[in-house]
C-alpha cells in the first residue's frame, strides 16, 4: 500500500470501505443510489471499488463523471464511452440494438471515443440516451453505471439561459431511465454537493427520490488506526499505537484523505531521523496549517461560492467563522444573531439559517452536538480561525 494523496485510489491503495460496499450491493439489488458526501471523503475511489468487483455480484459495472460536461448531449456521449469501454461487452450487438431503435440515423458506430455519427446529424440527447439504456436490456446480464460528479454539472447548467428549466428536463430525463429499465439498469449518482438539498431548494425533490441515499463518511477511528498501521507497516516504520490514537484524536474527524497526508509528512520526517512520537505529530498539525500547505484547505471555502453562489456563501463563511472560535462550536442562538447582522427580516433569516446548517453539516463543514454547532474537522477549524475569520 502506496501514499496516495489526491488522485482516486485503487487496487492494493485502497483501503478497507467493506461494511458501506456490502451495504451498497445489498441496496443495489432493488434500488439505485444516491451516494452523497463532502469533497475528498473518497467517493471516487469507492465507485472504482464498486465497479471493479461488479461481475462477483452479476453486474457489467461501468463508470463514468459528468464533470466536464458542457451540456446535456455530452453527458450522453460521456455515457456512450463507458458503456462501450466495459469488458466483455458485445460491442456489435449493442450497435445493432441501437440502430434498430433509431432507424432515421444514416450512421451510427460505437468505439472506444464513444457515439460517431454522421457529420451533420444531431438526433435530440434525450431520444439517444434513452436508446442506449435500453439497449443494454436487449444484452445478457444487468448493468450498474456509476456516474460522478452529478451536481457539478447540473450546477454549470443552472448557469446557463433557462438553466433551471434544463436541469429539471434532465433530471426527468434521467428519472424516466432510472424507471424505464430498473429491471437490467442500476444507477449510482455521486457527488460532494448536497444534491438532494439543492433539489430540494429548486422545488425538483421528486427528480431524485426515487434513489437510495448512501451517506459516506470517514473512516470509523478503529479503521483509521488499522489504516495507519498498514501504511506504517508498507513503509516499514515503526508507529505506536499512542501515535495513531493523538493522530486520530488530533484530527477529530478521521476521513483518509487527511490520514493520508499525515502519514505522508511524517513519514518525510522520520526518514530525515526525527523522533516519531506525540510532539513530531503536533509539528506536522502546525505545519499544515501554514500558508505552504494552504491548498489542502483552501478547497473548503472556495467551495462554498461555486456551491452556494452569492450572497450565500457569504452568510455560510461569516456562519463558520462563529463556529471556529470555539472547538465545541457556537449555539444555535448565537448563529441566528450572527446572521441577524446580515438578514434583518426573521423569516427570511430563519429560512437561510436552516437552509445553510443543513448544506454544512451534508457537506461535512459541521456537526451538531449538544445543541452546539461545531467543525467536524479540527484541523479545518484552526485553519478557519488562522486563513478566514476576521
Ligand atoms: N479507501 C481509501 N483508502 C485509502 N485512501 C483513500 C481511500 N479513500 C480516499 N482516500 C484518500 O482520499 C483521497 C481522495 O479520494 P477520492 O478522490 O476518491 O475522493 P472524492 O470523495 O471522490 O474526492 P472529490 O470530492 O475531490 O472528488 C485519495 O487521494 C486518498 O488520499
Ligand atoms: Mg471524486
Amino acid at each position: 500500500m502506496r501514499t496516495v494523496i489526491g488522485s482516486p485510489v485503487e487496487g492494493d491503495d485502497f483501503f478497507d470501505r467493506e461494511s458501506e460496499r456490502r451495504r451498497m450491493w445489498r441496496r443495489l439489488e432493488t434500488d439505485s443510489l444516491l451516494l452523497l458526501a463532502p469533497r475528498r471523503i473518497g467517493k471516487t475511489s469507492l465507485m472504482r471499488a464498486l465497479c471493479a468487483e461488479g461481475a462477483d455480484h452479476g453486474f457489467q459495472a461501468v463508470s463514468l463523471s459528468f464533470a466536464a460536461c458542457s451540456d446535456e448531449m455530452h453527458c450522453v456521449r460521456e455515457l456512450a464511452k463507458a458503456i462501450a469501454g466495459a469488458r466483455e461487452l458485445d460491442l456489435s450487438a449493442l450497435q445493432q440494438a441501437l440502430k434498430g431503435l433509431l432507424p432515421d440515423l444514416k450512421s451510427l458506430k460505437l468505439g472506444p471515443l464513444g457515439i460517431e455519427l454522421a457529420t451533420g446529424e444531431s438526433p435530440d440527447w434525450r431520444d439517444l440516451g434513452e436508446a442506449l439504456t435500453r439497449s443494454l436490456g436487449s444484452l445478457d446480464g444487468r448493468w450498474l453505471i456509476a456516474v460522478d460528479e452529478v451536481p457539478v454539472f447540473l450546477l454549470h447548467l443552472l448557469k446557463q439561459d433557462d438553466g433551471l428549466a434544463r436541469v429539471r428536463g434532465f433530471l426527468y430525463w434521467l428519472r424516466t431511465l432510472r424507471q424505464d429499465h430498473h429491471a437490467q439498469v442500476r444507477w449510482i449518482l455521486a457527488g460532494s454537493i448536497g444534491l438532494d438539498t439543492v433539489a430540494a431548494r429548486h422545488g425538483l425533490g421528486d427528480t431524485v427520490n426515487d434513489l437510495k441515499p448512501i451517506p459516506l463518511g470517514a473512516f470509523e477511528p478503529e479503521t483509521a488506526e488499522r489504516f495507519l498501521q498498514a501504511l506504517a507497516e508498507s513503509y516499514k516504520v515503526d508507529m505506536s499505537g499512542e501515535v495513531r490514537s493523538h493522530i486520530i484524536a488530533q484530527l477529530g474527524w478521521p476521513v483518509p484523505y487527511y490520514l493520508q497526508i499525515l502519514f505522508g509528512e511524517l513519514y518525510d520526517r522520520v526518514e530525515d531521523g526525527e523522533r516519531l512520537d506525540s510532539n513530531l505529530v503536533d509539528q506536522v498539525f502546525d505545519d499544515l496549517l501554514k500558508p505552504a500547505h494552504k491548498g489542502y484547505f483552501d478547497y473548503w471555502r472556495q467551495r462554498l461560492t461555486e456551491e452556494l453562489g452569492q450572497p450565500d456563501d457569504g452568510h455560510a463563511t461569516h456562519l463558520l467563522s462563529h463556529c471556529a472560535r470555539d472547538p465545541s462550536g457556537a449555539s444555535r442562538t448565537t448563529l441566528e444573531q450572527a446572521l441577524a447582522e446580515r438578514i434583518a427580516e426573521p423569516d427570511s433569516r430563519e429560512t437561510c439559517l436552516r437552509y445553510l446548517l443543513d448544506i454544512l453539516e451534508s457537506d461535512g463543514y459541521l456537526v451538531q452536538l449538544d445543541d452546539r454547532w461545531r467543525f467536524r474537522l479540527e484541523l479545518l477549524r484552526r485553519y478557519w480561525l488562522q486563513r478566514v475569520a476576521p
